[in-house]
């Protein structure tokens, strides 16, 4: 697909601003489709043990790696490039007693500042759609896992019947994504990258559902909380509203959707 011109910059606004705030009043802090629920899903499938070092790839508030170092007593390490994610990240990881256990960096994905073979586990949950050069991404979480660690994630991507590039430039326009993978072409990247695949799945179906309730939560609960934020502009409410709608209809079409992989280094 064509790229659109989103730029890290983009993205940082993004996450520094109302529409981070957007995302975080109708996701939870764990600004991930299915929260709680989908990262159990993925920590059991990529068997995550006590004391394990995991990386968290665009960590955001830091609520993956607090769930890890909670549910499954994980060491936890998160990047991030957004400030004002990780400073909020760090705040409340020290409210819930966790700062021994979890720290945190700012900088890119594309460029992990730890040594070779340092984690046992790469972890994303539903970001990586909006890192510029995913290859880069995949070889450096490469690079920094030990032999026979995990990288285990999930991420918005192209859907099993695949889009047009009308459809992927308002999507990926509308959510500042420069380009999104398939499931198939995330696939191909890890074995390109010595990893052999672990699992694999296409979670489409429940995506769209979750894009159901997510536009039921703005319309039908919190459409006061979500007017404060962006400034009770009820035209910019409507137009996201528009937004929404097309990709949810994408969605249950197939054309847009979510994957989950668990690969092993090789
Ligand atoms: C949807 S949030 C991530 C949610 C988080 N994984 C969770 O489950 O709570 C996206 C985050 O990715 C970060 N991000 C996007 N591109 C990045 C990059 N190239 N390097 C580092 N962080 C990036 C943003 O700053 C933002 O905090």
């Amino acid at each position: 697909m064509k790229r659109t011109n989103a730029k890290l910059t983009d993205v940082q606004g993004v996450y520094s601003g109302p529409e981070g705030d957007l995302w975080e009043l109708i996701m939870g802090e764990q600004i991930h489709i299915g929260g709680f629920s989908q990262s159990k899903i993925l920590a059991d499938l990529a068997g995550i043990g006590r004391d394990e070092k995991v990386l968290d790839l665009c960590s955001a508030l830091g609520a993956g790696l607090r769930f890890l170092a909670k549910f499954y007593g994980a060491r936890g390490f998160g990047l991030d490039a957004t400030e004002k994610m990780l400073e909020k990240a760090a705040a409340r990881t020290a409210e819930d007693g966790l700062s021994g256990q979890i720290e945190f960096k700012k900088g890119n994905v594309e460029s992990i500042p730890w040594s070779d073979g340092f984690f046992d586990v790469v972890w994303g949950e539903d970001a990586w759609c909006y890192v510029e050069n995913k290859d880069r991404m995949i070889a450096e979480a490469a690079r920094v896992l030990r032999r026979g660690g995990r990288i285990a994630f999930s991420d918005w991507v192209e859907g099993p019947k695949g889009w047009s590039e009308e459809t992927a430039a308002r999507i990926c326009g509308f959510m500042k994504f420069p380009y999104v993978e398939s499931q198939k072409s995330y696939e191909e990247k890890l074995r390109k990258n010595g990893f052999s695949i672990r699992s694999s799945e296409d979670c489409t179906p429940h995506f769209a559902s979750c894009c159901d309730l997510y536009i039921r939560m703005l319309t039908e609960q919190l459409t006061f909380d979500a007017l404060r934020i962006i400034g009770w502009d009820m035209e910019m409410f409507k137009a996201m509203g528009g937004e929404m709608a097309f990709m949810a209809e994408k969605a249950h079409a197939g054309e847009f959707g979510r994957c989950r992989i668990v690969a092993v280094k090789d």
